[in-house]
């Protein structure tokens, strides 16, 4: 949620320009609104407004900007709704400090009255504007905007980062108590930003930060020190392998499109981390526990729920899957030393993850093993040990490819520990893991040029369905859940996904003549979904079905075009590639319905607040 970017540069003279190319990389945290702040000649040009980038930069020119210095932010509102005044960044009571925050103030309401009550002049409803003037108020006491920024932290309670500066000074300084942030060295300018991809169009030389760290950007240097006591800690910039064409859409027309296309070679480059020498550990870190749980949010909780089945069916482990938010209250009280949380987090920010990675590490509740995508994140620098998803960046808000590395990674340390505590036959164990690593990437590719065209126009026939289930069985619950969220998220139907034998107990209700309900399954399930499509169709109710074509269940379709067809391929495979059709078909009625898939309304893809 929200990205900030801001660049010290010796030599740039039109500063507003570089600062549109790297901040629009941080479009999937926040579109609500954008607004940039640059120091021409002493003074500070602020211009910002409602609306994504290219749009607010057509309307004010943002990258036509001059100055050497300055700041950009992308909102995702919270505090203040989506307006003109509350968009960021923003002055403090003078025009001199310019700022703009991500993440949240939790004493954002006392805090405004009490710099209310002291002369200062708040002008939005915004979180971030507390921030500017926290600054400006310590530098009322010391006349130092080093020691004003570190004092202003202390003002400031909750989950947040923010990028300041003083037009007086060729300086910015940035804190992090919270929210990501990572800075980068280029020749003579230097860049501070809440995510890598706005880095990478200036530098791959990066310093990772950690909470309780502020820096101090000129074009020269960036100097990392401790929030608490102003101590300069020395912190080493380190060259990132990632690449910077990641974040670019590479001839298609969508991000979320090109990143569905990239599950072949995702498939690959995971199995190879697996079958790399730590797998091993991540498997000893689940034997050695007694009590596991594997903690995430959105797609990242549905690629739970598969992994959960396959640790069941493979290994005879249960691991309990827990949505984020609601692990404290449900599981909080179980936890003790021997205890793991496996916490799946694409972005490896998500609050909702840091926070039961924050009360297992502080109370000593046991071990943590992080299942992340984005290197130097929070859950990367702080859990136990972590699994790369190894997927490049995802930058389309849907998470698509992510959440197939995240299910083969739990299908593949399911069946490796299965072999290990003797649940599953080592020869089966191994055809298992030779089929993932010999057929998987090829019948990804397959399954999407198989579903593609169907999907497309089976996309066609629903335009105007307002409402409608997607439901699984064992393996495929996760699957249709994860369908159920895509057509949510990117369609804005009403679309919920549960569990096949569920439907009867309620929501069969809702079914009249050509009411669609999508059914995933497995070859191995087909016999008892047929049950629950009959309860459907028996009812005038359409019945949509997504696997593997067998011949008992072509009589349960009107058409063949209800028939989302998968190729065959080993039964437990299955979950793996069923989610392929949902993700196309959810992408086409998206961009059929006239909505861009990559940023779909009210949403961000890094939800960094409670
Ligand atoms: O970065 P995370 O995996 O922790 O994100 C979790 C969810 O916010 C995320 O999966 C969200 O549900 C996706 N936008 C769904 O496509």
């Amino acid at each position: 949620m929200c990205g900030i970017t801001g660049i010290v540069s010796q030599n740039r003279t039109d500063i507003g320009q570089i600062l549109v190319e790297c901040s629009s990389k941080l479009t999937y945290r926040g579109y609500d609104s954008v607004g940039i702040a640059t120091v021409v000649n002493g003074m500070v040009d602020l211009r910002k407004d409602v609306g994504k980038i290219e749009d607010v930069n057509e309307e004010l020119g943002l990258s036509k900007m001059k100055g050497d210095r300055g700041i950009a932010q992308l909102r995702w509102a919270t505090y203040g709704a989506p307006t003109k005044t509350n968009a960021q960044p923003h002055f403090g009571c003078s025009r001199d400090f310019y700022g703009a925050h991500n993440g949240n103030l939790h004493n954002y309401y006392e805090y405004r009255r009490e710099l209310m009550e002291t002369g200062h002049h708040i002008r939005s409803e915004n979180d971030g504007e507390l921030c500017v003037h926290a600054v400006d108020k310590y530098y009322e006491q010391t006349d130092d905007m080093f020691e004003a920024v570190r004092c202003s932290t202390r003002d400031l309670q909750g989950a947040f980062a923010y990028a300041v500066g003083r037009a007086d000074e060729k300086k910015i300084y940035a804190v992090k108590m919270g929210s990501s942030l990572v800075a980068g060295i280029a020749e003579h300018e230097t860049i501070v930003s809440s995510d890598l991809p706005s880095i990478l169009p200036l530098t791959n030389n990066v310093v990772y930060l950690q909470d309780g760290e502020m820096v101090e950007l000129t074009p020269d240097s960036v100097r990392v020190f401790r929030v608490e006591d102003g101590k300069e800690l020395h912190r080493e910039a380190e060259i990132t392998s990632v690449d910077s064409s990641a974040a670019e859409k590479g001839g298609y027309p969508h991000f979320m499109l090109k990143e569905i296309n990239e599950q072949p070679q995702v498939a690959e480059d995971v199995l190879g981390v697996l079958e790399g020498p730590k797998s091993d550990k991540w498997i000893q870190m689940i034997e050695n526990s007694n009590r596991q749980y594997l903690v995430a949010c959105g797609s990242s909780y549905n690629a739970g729920i598969v992994g959960s089945y396959y640790f069941n069916r493979l290994a005879g482990v249960p691991i309990i899957p827990a949505i984020g938010g609601q692990f404290e209250p449900l599981y909080g009280k179980t936890l003790d030393e021997d205890s793991l949380c496996i916490l799946v987090s694409q972005s490896g920010e998500t609050k909702d993850i840091i926070n039961v990675l924050n009360r297992v590490k502080n109370d000593d509740l046991g071990k943590t093993l992080g299942v992340l995508n984005v290197i130097g994140s929070t859950l990367m620098f702080n859990a136990d040990a972590y699994i790369p998803m190894v997927c490049g960046y995802e930058v389309s808000v849907p998470a698509t490819k992510t959440y197939f590395s995240q299910t083969i990674i739990f299908a593949y340390l399911a069946a490796k520990l299965g072999v290990r505590n003797g649940h599953l036959d080592p020869r089966e164990g191994e055809q298992f893991i030779s089929a993932l690593k010999k057929n998987l990437p090829r019948l990804t590719k397959d399954t999407m040029n198989k579903s593609g065209i169907l999907a497309k126009e089976l996309a066609r026939t629903l335009i105007d369905v307002p409402d409608l289930y997607c439901l699984g069985y064992g393996l495929t619950d996760g699957v249709a859940r994860e369908g159920a969220l895509k057509i949510k998220e990117i369609c804005y139907n009403h679309c919920e996904g549960m569990y096949s034998s569920e439907f009867k107990h309620g929501p069969l209700s809702i079914v009249t003549d050509e009411y669609p309900v999508f059914f995933v399954t497995t070859t191995e399930d087909s016999w008892m979904i047929i049950n629950h499509i009959n309860e459907v169709t028996c009812r005038g109710g359409r019945a949509i079905i997504v696997g593997e074509k067998e011949d008992k269940l072509l009589p349960y379709v009107d058409n063949d075009g209800d028939y989302l067809a998968v190729p065959k391929s080993p039964v437990l495979l299955n979950p793996l590639i069923d989610v392929i059709p949902l993700q196309l078909l959810s992408y086409y009625l998206s961009v059929d319905k006239g909505i861009n898939p990559d940023l779909p309304r009210n949403l961000s893809k890094t939800l960094t607040v409670d």
